[in-house]
């Protein structure tokens, strides 16, 4: 397990979006047992080391971390993390330990992960460069950060992000839909590599793939 220190954060907590986190699961399963549930199992398949998973929600992702991983999962929003330590008690899996904290302010030392994790994270973040800065902080050198983040579409679909990203961040607890999170990525000073764009509805445009500071 990460032997560092990581301080338990309760209270830079904003309160969350506890219907949000009521319903994320019923909204997701669909997708989940599809493209997904597959995507979330490719991308973790090969992870070792220490890992540190921001936004963690509900803890899609546990299931799908091999046994030889350290995982420390964060999550800001208690609603969403109290349904996580319920998944992870049923999973019993004693190689992942979570912690409430936001991706802006990691509470964990230097240079002290070999992998970050952000799934649907980085279009809810409050601040993405703080956040990419932190991760940049915290990775080991030859770290990556591993992600699946749906993106602002291009031509129409980019101007159709624009018109809707107000009333979509209020149905979706702060998920901004226009976000340009791949240039994001480069102007925080990671070399990014794409490895599969997909589509998670018809609207919402998905990167796969792996960053890495340069
Ligand atoms: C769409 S959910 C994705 C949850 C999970 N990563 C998944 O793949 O299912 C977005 C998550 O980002 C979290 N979040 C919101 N603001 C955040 C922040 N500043 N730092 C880290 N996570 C944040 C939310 O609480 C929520 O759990």
């Amino acid at each position: 397990m990460y032997s560092g220190r990581v301080n338990d954060t309760d209270t830079q907590s904003r309160g969350g979006h506890r219907w949000f986190a009521a319903v994320y699961d019923r909204l997701q399963s669909r997708a989940e047992r599809g493209p997904m549930g597959r995507a979330r199992r490719e991308l973790l398949a090969g992870v070792r080391g220490d890992v540190l998973e921001i936004g963690a929600g509900t803890g899609a992702n546990f299931e799908h971390y091999p046994a030889e991983a350290r995982v420390v999962a964060l999550e800001p929003d208690p609603h969403m993390l109290k349904r996580a330590r319920a998944r992870l008690e049923a999973l019993q899996r004693t190689n992942i330990e979570i912690r409430l904290a936001p991706a802006e302010t990691l509470p964990v030392e230097d240079a002290s992960f070999d992998i970050v994790v952000s799934t649907l994270v980085l279009c809810t973040v409050s601040d993405p460069a703080q956040a990419l800065a932190e991760i940049r902080r915290v990775l080991r050198p030859g770290g990556r950060l591993l992600f699946i983040e749906h993106v602002r579409g291009t031509g129409v679909l980019a101007r159709f992000h624009d018109l809707i990203r107000p009333a979509w961040s209020w149905v979706s607890a702060g998920c901004q839909i226009n976000r340009t999170t791949e240039q994001a990525m480069r102007d925080a000073g990671f070399d990014v590599t794409i490895e599969q764009r997909t589509k998670a509805m018809p609207i919402l445009p998905v990167i796969i793939g792996t960053a890495s500071p340069r």
